[in-house]
């Protein structure tokens, strides 16, 4: 089984570069099927869920070429409406081909996208998004069926604010007749580059960063070039990872404007923050202070994506923090493994009450997904003597290479192949 080796008690020390953002370039990619021509898009990571959304829009007519970071998508010719399901089902970010294809061709026929381990991610809002902009949706026994040649403007209004859905209603009133209101929509920064790159497509839209967007109808999209930004999640990843080993790492390319509330936490875990230009420097302290209270919330709030990882510097702070998880009905999977490390944790309904303990220690842990896998790691990195990480493909999902960034700042981390 593939697996992480990682020998604790090395302070991180160096300079890592943050590599371009899944969840901006999973969106980008599936907004690419809306232009009947070429979508370039630079600063793509190598990384498995971007494999596996080149290989859904091959399926659908796409030539999808990489070189390097850079992604060329030409959908001139989009030949079926009904994407493979083995393939589909691969990741969450697929369903956003709903919109899209219904935008492009009046029709789509897609898979449930499924579950996972941190919840059961319906798609309700989804479904709500487009019914209301005129779509015949059903629901099959395999799947999804969604129809109209010629969606009409509408105003949606979402009872809670979701990235995927918000993106799905976009993606569809691009080419709505006349004008499409969205309230309630997400403000994550990976909506804001979905409608950014979508305006330098040609589309007419307005209120981007805000909960409040409006998407006038046009008639076609052109070809385009869009640098993604920096992933934040990964940034705010290497940020906890630094304060865990007290070390002093230099973040070059980390989206500081992005990720105010996963900095505030690393101030309040006693780190020292500095910001030059486009490089971001944590300063670990030996002492890891403890945080009364910290709610996951939507943006600009504390990123859910970041919970699990900010769990496992707690789990060694100086003292009791309580974590409530407000977006996952089931996201403290990484409670469990960090329990069998020496960690402290109770959990009551969404909460999590951890109180420091003065060390971890090294085992055998298995992830289950890619931010509880990445947090598992971070507990590794200070725990006493060797952590073996299991199924830690599920981390190259969102990660490009882990291990190299890791080992570059000068951890003990390798990652080994099932047959080594
Ligand atoms: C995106 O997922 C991200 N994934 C997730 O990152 C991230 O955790 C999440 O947004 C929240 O920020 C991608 O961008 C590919 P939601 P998404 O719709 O769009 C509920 C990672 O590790 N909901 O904002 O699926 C849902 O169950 C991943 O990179 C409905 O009830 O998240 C959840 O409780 C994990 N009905 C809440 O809304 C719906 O129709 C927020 O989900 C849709 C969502």
């Amino acid at each position: 089984m593939e697996r992480i080796e990682v020998e604790g008690g090395e302070r991180l020390l160096g300079e890592v570069v943050i590599h371009g953002s899944k969840n901006a370039v999973l969106p980008i990619m599936a907004a690419a099927v809306l232009n009947k021509g070429m979508t370039v898009i630079h600063n793509c990571p190598v990384i498995a869920d971007v494999e596996y959304m080149s290989d859904i829009l091959r399926n659908i007519g796409c030539l999808v070429t990489r070189d390097g970071d850079t992604i060329a998508i030409d959908a001139y010719n989009i030949d079926n409406t009904e994407p493979k399901e083995s393939l589909f089902t691969k990741l969450r970010a697929s369903v956003l081909l709903m919109g899209a294809l219904l935008g492009r061709c009046g029709e789509a026929v897609i898979p449930y996208p499924g579950g996972c381990k941190i919840g059961m991610r319906p798609i309700d809002l989804h479904i709500l998004a487009l019914k209301t902009l005129g779509a015949d949706v059903k629901e099959l026994d395999y799947g999804i069926s969604a129809r109209r040649i010629k969606l009409s403007g509408n105003v949606i209004t979402f009872s809670k604010r979701s990235v995927g859905a918000t993106q799905n209603a976009v993606l569809a009133a691009v080419y709505a007749e006349g004008t499409t209101i969205i309230k309630n929509a997400a403000t994550e920064p990976e909506v804001t580059s979905l409608l950014k790159c979508l305006n330098g497509m040609g589309a007419k839209i307005n209120g981007i960063g805000t909960d409040t967007v409006k998407i006038t109808g046009v008639k076609s999209l052109h070809d385009v070039v869009y640098e993604v930004e920096s992933d934040r999640i990964v940034a705010g990843t290497y940020v906890f990872a630094a304060a865990i080993t007290g070390g002093n790492v230099a973040l070059r390319k980390a989206p500081f404007d992005r990720m105010r509330s996963t900095v505030y936490r690393a101030l309040q875990l006693g780190c020292g923050v500095r910001q030059y230009k486009d490089t971001l420097v944590i300063e670990g302290s030996t002492r890891i202070k403890p945080i009364d209270y910290v709610r996951t919330r939507t943006y600009p709030g504390f990123p859910t994506d970041m919970q699990s990882q900010l769990m496992s510097v707690l789990a060694l702070a100086d003292g009791k923090s309580v974590i409530r998880e407000e977006i996952f009905e089931n996201r403290f999977t990484a409670v469990k493994e960090l329990v069998s490390m020496g960690a402290d944790i109770r959990i009551e309904n969404n909460t999590a009450e951890v109180t420091g303990v003065t060390a971890l220690k090294g085992t055998t842990v298995t992830a289950s997904d890619l931010r509880q896998g990445a947090a598992l790691v971070i507990a590794g990195l200070a725990a006493d003597g060797k952590t073996i990480i299991l199924n830690s493909a599920y981390i190259n999902r969102g990660y490009v290479d882990i291990c190299k960034d890791l080992k570059g700042l000068g951890a003990k981390i390798r990652w080994l192949k099932a047959d080594e």
